[in-house]
């Protein structure tokens, strides 16, 4: 592992006051455990056709979008009993492909259990993975958003306060490219242009869409991953009950959500922050603003102003 980082460029966060060092990896900028997780995962996942991966760069939505595919996939298994998502955070009720390769064998052997999650950019899946042709979900948003989002999952991760972490460096790191995952651009690009080559087998999801139209984006999730609502079902109000459950506002008053911890590192709640649409207004520049939208086009050019 030390050799492989030795070859990878790497980046201290400055704004983070140091704590962090970033390694480009394949591409892409990560954290040196999470990069092990990749390789061994790379090296020993074996996938299979009916996998629905849960895909996304981090603070895209994927909380969200995790909790709604597990409520969609297992609303049978706890119709009338009190949903996992109640006790449990939603990034533990789907195994990570970078972390809980044993747990994903696991319910291929046993459980049949679909999902899997990741933050992998798609260039770096797994080839077993890709090979297996099985469907991907995956969730973007408004770089915009993204860039604030990150900047505070960090700062609270570290415990730091905004007075110590300059928001402008954390900006200009992001419009480099450098930040966990990224280039953010880079990631939704090589989704997409696997998507294009993958016709029917990748869906995105916007989350600006899914935050203006829940009712359609969950009906055409649960379609997609093979669990459709019935007539019967719609009628019945599943489909709200489900958004309801998932929604920002039930999910982060839950009491494991406020004060429980995330693989004992990270708080529960630094997952749940706002969740608001434009709050990047309240800390960009509107030099910041022309940079970052000036860059995205160049960057995302033809495909059609995803962001
Ligand atoms: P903000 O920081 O803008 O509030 P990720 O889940 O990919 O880490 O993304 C985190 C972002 O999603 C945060 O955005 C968080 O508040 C928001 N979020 C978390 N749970 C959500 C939910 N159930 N519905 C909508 N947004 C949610």
């Amino acid at each position: 592992m030390e050799d492989i980082l030795k070859t990878c460029p790497q980046h201290t966060m400055s704004w983070l006051k140091g704590n962090l060092t970033m390694y480009k990896h394949q591409g892409f900028w990560n954290l040196k455990d999470f990069i092990e997780g990749t390789i061994l995962a790379q090296q020993n996942l074996k996938a299979e056709p009916s996998d629905v991966l849960v895909a996304s760069c981090p603070k895209t939505g994927t909380t969200w979008l995790k909790a709604l595919a597990f409520a969609i996939v297992t609303r049978d298994k706890f119709d009338g009993s009190p949903s996992p998502l109640l006790t449990t955070m939603p990034h533990e009720c789907i195994p990570f492909l970078e972390k809980d390769l044993e747990q994903i064998e696991e319910n291929h052997k046993n459980s049949g259990f679909p999902l899997l999650a990741t933050h992998l950019p798609y260039t770096s899946l797994p080839e077993s993975l890709v090979a297996s042709d099985c469907k991907i979900v995956y969730i973007y948003r408004n770089i915009k958003d993204v860039i604030v989002s990150h900047y505070y999952f960090l700062l609270k991760a570290f415990k730091l306060s905004v007075d110590d972490a300059p928001f402008e460096v954390a900006f200009d790191d992001f419009c480099q490219g450098i930040s966990w995952y990224g280039p953010y651009w880079d990631h939704i690009l090589g989704y997409w242009k696997a998507s294009q080559e993958r016709p029917g087998r990748i869906l995105f999801l916007k989350y600006e869409d899914m935050k203006r139209d829940p009712k359609n984006d969950v009906k055409k999730l649960a379609e997609f991953i093979g669990y459709p609502f019935s007539v019967e079902e719609e009628k019945a109000g599943v489909v709200e009950d489900i958004i309801k459950l998932c929604s920002f506002e039930n999910l982060s008053n839950l009491e494991v959500n406020k004060s429980g911890m995330h693989r004992s590192t990270i708080e529960n709640r630094i997952y749940f922050r706002k969740a608001k649409d434009g709050d990047w207004e309240n800390y960009f520049t509107e030099e910041m603003k022309e940079k970052i939208d000036k860059l995205t086009d160049e960057k995302l050019m033809g495909t059609g102003n995803m962001l």
